[in-house]
């Protein structure tokens, strides 16, 4: 399988580019041109000229691709199952009725004079249109701090879709006490709010979450300290704010590896967020004397990142040696326009802030 993947890349040559996430297998993520977190693999394939783009990642973040490409680019996912579920809690219906609630209510107008609408990158195209076309934008959990100062410069209020966590985290660091964070559930009638709950909220939280980063507890923090004294905790923005507290340092997946690799020879680290990701950075480091452990003993995977196989990489290589496109990605351009605002707003946000504010927990969290 390596020996058809490498030749077919290798006669593609500079027609493809191939993306990978930081949670693929090793098997599959050896063959990436360029490795990265959300972020960084959505500024590179706007800056990429390759004629296709192979994401091995998941399907939001191949439809991001797509949105930021040139009209004559094909963005290819080796396996369409290769979902999130994170993204499927939140339907564009329910985020238009969420909407229609808030104007009645008076919080916002129609267009966003009154709530900014802010959306994780793991979100449908649909969703992120939705945001560009309300006045806001799309962040990752590199930028999301600083795509919240955005937020909050047009508007005092924003309603954050569809990772509770990464948006209870990121306002609770900004200062906001958890008095004026809603949760709006899209299965409950006004959210299971009341109308006085919602206007007094600064942040509405959408009821999503990740059920990888959702396994880590604040117990298993605890743990590993009592076990290996003068280790360092370091967990990804989706765990939940109990978890982050007690944490050393958050960080997106890329800035997880990088605080691992500028600590020094023989530091330790437990880290929350997806197995193949640890494992593959407690192999790397290992020459460097540093030791890196999942934070949780089971260590869970991302079932969806794992569908991208050797198999599937191969095969979609392959046809595109013989001239077909297979499991091409493409947006409906009417939603790309607006998807496109919400994502150009984003790369325009500094991730300086995104370091100045997820930097606190390193000295603890004040509410
Ligand atoms: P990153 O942008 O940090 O890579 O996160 C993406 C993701 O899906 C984490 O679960
Ligand atoms: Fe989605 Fe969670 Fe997998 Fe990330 S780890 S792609 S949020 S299911």
């Amino acid at each position: 399988m390596d020996a058809r993947i490498a030749a077919a890349r290798r006669t593609l040559g500079s027609r493809v580019t191939i993306l990978g996430h930081h949670y693929q297998r090793d098997e599959v993520i050896r063959f990436a041109d360029v490795t990265g977190d959300s972020f960084k693999l959505a500024k590179f394939s706007s800056k990429s000229s390759a004629d296709y783009i192979v994401f091995c990642g998941v399907h939001f973040m191949a439809e991001s691709a797509d949105v930021l490409a040139q009209p004559n680019q094909k963005v290819i996912l080796p396996d369409l199952n290769a979902g999130c579920s994170m993204a499927d809690m939140a339907e564009i219906g329910q985020v238009e009725e969420c909407w229609k609630q808030m104007v009645r209510l008076g919080i916002t107008n129609e267009m966003g004079e009154g709530l900014t609408p802010l959306t994780y990158m793991n979100s449908t195209a649909a969703i992120k249109a939705f945001c560009g076309e309300h006045g806001g934008l799309v962040c990752t959990s590199s930028n999301a701090p600083g795509a919240f100062d955005w937020a909050f410069a047009r508007n005092a209020k924003l309603l954050f879709l569809p990772d509770q966590h990464l948006g209870r985290n990121t306002a609770h660091n900004m200062g906001i006490p958890l008095s004026e964070m809603a949760v709006w559930d899209p299965f409950q009638i006004m959210g299971g709010n009341t109308p006085e709950r919602l206007r007094k909220a600064k942040v509405i939280l959408w009821k999503g979450h990740c059920s990888v980063h959702q396994r880590f507890l604040p117990e298993h923090v605890d743990n590993v300290r009592a076990k290996y004294p003068g280790i360092k905790v370091v967990v990804h923005p989706e765990c939940r704010l109990e978890v982050c507290e007690k944490a050393d340092d958050i960080g997106s997946t890329e800035r997880l590896i990088q605080i691992i690799s500028a600590a020094p020879r023989g530091a330790k680290f437990a880290v929350g967020t997806e197995i193949h990701l640890v494992n593959r950075l407690g192999k790397d480091f290992a020459k460097d004397d540093k030791m890196v452990i999942t934070l949780d003993d089971s260590g869970c995977l991302c079932t969806t990142m794992f569908r991208i196989s050797p198999q599937h990489l191969c095969w979609a290589l392959e046809n595109l040696v013989e001239g077909n496109v297979v499991n091409r990605i493409k947006v409906a351009d009417d939603v790309k326009h607006w998807a496109r605002v919400a994502l150009d707003r984003m790369l325009e946000v500094k991730t300086d802030a995104s370091q100045r504010v997820f930097a606190k927990a390193a000295s603890g969290l004040e509410d």
